[in-house]
């Protein structure tokens, strides 16, 4: 199928294409990367990544434009950041080019599947610790397994942007300070119990970590305050994961000629700012989604206007213009997928 398919978009991560590569570390040695039907890993029971948490991902976006090209967006980017949760987990990595070229050729077999925009196939590189091993709590795994599996996705706000109603919570870390900038799975399940706590209780979309009164990030999202002709955005260190559209969203607003400020900030500056600027979360999934409310210690504040600002909505659309080719690719973001 080539461009102006008319799949309607399964829902977020659920629906998966039919292949994905694939390569196995043992006995000091990466095996040749392999395109595989989707199937069931031959996992041990015994497997570290299931004891130990030796494991961690990716998550990116191909895109297909109108002329039925297919793009990756700053698949560099997410390369690194997955070098460095390699190392910092004691994981062993084939190498960001190994790992760049098993995604690439992964897309190209199932370019097919590409909803167009704005849906498009979610990327989701994982590195597993497969060795048999419960003894090896304190060791690392010396067996591995390295997939890059493939989602096709829609528009993550079907029905319309919608701005979110987040929890400010000054008591819990997300998870443990010098560990927020790996992507793990373990990270996730660690701000697991408080996010549902929250939505109960509150319901909310979202909470934001803030231990302490320090603004750090959202449970898969970083925050971001927003005004006429100024960004602010917590500095980069390792509490929180360093996305890679943050980044973007910084770059862009860097050339519209917005004042970018990346340092901490505490609860209460950040409410000040809510007064009357605006408030997003980034993320790939997000995009750069505006806050309408946040809740804190139960009262009910509302951002802005409380509905889609002026500035996170522009910041947005020059991004998804890039992502979708509609825009120049004037920072080298995007990577064409042969084949
Ligand atoms: C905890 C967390 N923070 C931030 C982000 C945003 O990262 P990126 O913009 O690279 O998708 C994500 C999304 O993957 C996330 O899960």
């Amino acid at each position: 199928m080539t461009s102006g398919n008319d799949k309607t978009p399964p829902k977020f991560g659920t629906v998966f294409a039919p292949r994905m590569a694939i390569c196995w570390y043992k006995d000091g040695a990466w095996s040749e990367p392999v395109i595989e039907p989707l199937q069931n890993l031959p996992l041990h029971p015994a497997a570290h990544a299931l004891h130990y948490s030796s494991s961690i991902f990716e998550g990116f976006k191909a895109y297909r434009w109108r002329d039925g090209s297919v793009h990756l967006f700053r698949l560099d980017r997410h390369m690194a950041r997955m070098e460095n949760s390699a190392e910092l987990l004691c994981l062993q990595f084939p190498g960001r080019d190994v790992v760049a070229g098993m995604v690439q050729e992964a897309v190209a077999s199932c370019r097919d599947e590409i909803p167009d925009p704005p849906g498009a196939l979610y990327v989701r590189p994982v590195l597993i610790g497969t060795v048999p091993d419960i003894g090896a709590a304190a060791i690392p795994a010396t067996e591995f397994c390295l997939y890059v599996l493939l989602s096709p996705v829609g528009d993550y706000f079907a029905g319309g942007l919608r701005p979110l109603r987040i929890l400010v919570d000054e008591e819990h870390y997300r998870t443990a300070p010098h560990l927020g900038v790996v992507k793990a799975g373990a990270n996730y399940a660690a701000a697991l119990k408080n996010i549902v706590t929250a939505r109960s209780e509150h319901q909310i979309d979202q909470v934001l970590f803030c231990p302490g009164g320090d603004v750090q990030e959202t449970g898969a999202a970083n925050f971001l305050l927003i005004r006429d002709g100024h960004i602010l955005t917590k500095r980069l260190d390792t509490s929180f994961l360093h996305g890679v559209t943050r980044d973007s969203v910084l770059t862009l607003g860097r050339d519209l000629g917005y004042k970018i400020e990346e340092r901490d900030f505490t609860v209460a500056e950040m409410l000040e700012w809510c007064r009357d600027g605006e408030a997003a979360l980034s993320g790939t999934a997000a995009v750069l989604t505006p806050v309408g409310t946040l809740v804190h210690e139960g009262k009910e504040i509302q951002v802005g206007g409380g509905g889609v600002g002026e500035h996170t909505g522009r910041l947005r659309e020059e991004l998804v213009r890039i992502q979708c080719g509609e825009s120049a690719d004037r920072h080298n973001w995007l990577t064409r997928v042969d084949g």
